[in-house]
């Protein structure tokens, strides 16, 4: 029957059912997958492979359920996870602000004209640039990061027309993470610890900027960003109840009360089948209880909250598609399958060993599965995108393998290690499919080694 997908389930590694998936993926015939109404392997055959392939209906739905779980805060898209312009509108669209965090991804924001009140720019170590940009642009507010970043500020904002910042807390929450998106916890490069009596100077040092006469600088509110792929609510309660009491003592200390309370991003998605997910809802009900009691004993007012998810927002709605190109078989070790890209288009495994699943699209089989590893083209046995996965295998080159959840930290930490050029990314939604970022090109590449 033509309408009939027959995959065997040993075939099917990522089943249609996990959370993982683009909520709009739908079985097609002959083995295919559809997202956005559009099948994958007709979008392999017209804009090639590697492709990252993005489901705008699921970012925007995802976008809307933040929205929904948290109605009286302010949703900050985490710029960093993915942007272009199309991604920047829709965004903007579904009512939600902006985190950027460069002037490159600044300069994207201004360039589509997003509101500059809705941009929090963040940085560690700003450059004068950035911080030239973020007062030019008027950007809603600046999280400082250092004491050397509150004077510059503060000596290049218009006295009078005082620039909004936050204070960015290291509160000393470990939110039990891999190390290298670990943010939460003391002993690192990200913000003012809160135990040393850091953030109690930087408050006391942006406060010297704002009771005077002409104001530079405003002190809005408190951030904290605990982490990346955080699965527990416990810490946010957590560092919320740390930063509230900070909050107090400022009140106690300076008589002026924090308007805003900014607990950063970090929400966990699964990448692969049976993976813990973040719990939206329970996120919710627990940062909002726990905010307002604190707010009761110390006796303040309730904060407005921020939140500033990135993955959670676009992670599954991209499926990143490949060719395969070779297949190595060593009996009794290991079947490597090689595809058309790699840690150039996904350097996620190599820094973090994170795990991805693949499956086959676009051929119906039938064909018992067997342990496989997907590497890439790259000249590293780090090079690898999914290890030991249940593959057909009847597989081949030529084939095409589609890796789900792959819409955060792809693009945007793409690089063009070896020459090979990034891959386009392409949107689907309602059976159309159109180029957001084109593919990049030997002439792109070329066109910035401007001398012999
Ligand atoms: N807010 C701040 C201040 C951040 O530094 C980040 C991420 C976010 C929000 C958004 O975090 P998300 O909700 O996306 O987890 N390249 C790594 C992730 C680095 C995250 C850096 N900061 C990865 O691929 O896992």
């Amino acid at each position: 029957m033509k309408n009939q997908v027959r995959v065997s389930s040993t075939t099917t590694p990522w089943p249609l059912t996990t959370t993982m998936t683009p909520s709009s993926a739908t079985a097609a015939d002959e083995g295919d997958l559809a997202v956005g109404g559009v099948r994958l392997a007709e979008i392999a055959a017209t804009y090639g492979t590697p492709a990252y392939v993005l489901d705008e209906a699921d970012v925007r739905a995802r976008a809307r359920a933040y929205r929904a779980a948290l109605p009286e805060a302010e949703i900050a898209y985490a710029g960093k996870a993915f942007l272009c312009r199309a991604m920047i509108g829709w965004i903007q669209a579904e009512g939600l602000s902006l985190d950027v965090c460069s002037g490159g991804e600044l300069a994207l924001a201004r360039h589509v004209g997003f509101p500059a009140e809705r941009i929090v720019l963040h940085g560690n170590a700003k450059t004068p640039r950035d911080v030239q940009d973020a007062l030019a642009y008027g950007v809603g507010r600046v999280v400082v990061d250092s004491t050397y970043e509150i004077t510059q500020l503060a000596v290049a904002a218009h006295p009078g027309r005082p620039q909004k910042v936050l204070i960015r807390v290291t509160p000393g929450v470990d939110a039990h993470t891999h190390a290298a998106v670990a943010t939460g916890i003391e002993d690192q490069k990200f913000g003012f610890s809160l135990s040393a009596g850091a953030a109690a100077d930087a408050v006391r040092q942006v406060l010297h900027w704002q009771l005077t006469e002409r104001p530079a600088l405003e002190l809005a509110g408190l951030h904290c960003h605990l982490g990346s792929q955080i699965t527990s609510v416990d810490v946010f309660a957590e560092a919320a109840r740390r930063l509230i009491a900070l909050m107090a003592w400022i009140r106690d200390e300076y008589g002026v009360v924090l308007p805003e309370l900014d607990l950063g991003g970090g929400h966990a998605v699964g990448y692969c089948d049976g993976d813990p997910d973040f719990d939206l809802e329970q996120y919710a009900r627990t940062v909002r209880a726990v905010i307002a009691k604190a707010c009761r004993q110390h006796r303040l007012p309730v904060p407005r909250l921020t939140v500033e998810p990135g993955r959670a927002i676009v992670a599954r709605a991209g499926v990143t598609l490949y060719r395969v190109l070779t297949m190595k078989r060593n009996p009794g070790i290991r079947t490597f399958v090689a595809v058309d890209g790699g840690m150039s288009d996904n350097p996620r495994p190599a820094l973090y060993g994170s795990a991805y699943t693949a499956r086959l699209i676009g051929r119906a089989t039938t064909a018992a599965s067997e342990p496989m590893t997907v590497v890439g083209r790259h000249c590293e046995a780090g090079d690898v995108i999914a290890r030991d996965l249940p593959l057909p295998s009847d597989l081949r080159p030529g084939d095409l393998l589609a890796v789900p959840c792959t819409g955060a930290y792809q693009h945007s930490m793409a690089s063009t290690y070896n020459q090979v050029c990034r891959p386009p990314v392409i949107a689907v939604r309602d059976g159309v499919a159109r180029v957001l970022i084109r593919r990049e090109t030997l002439e792109d590449l070329q066109a910035r080694d401007v001398s012999l």
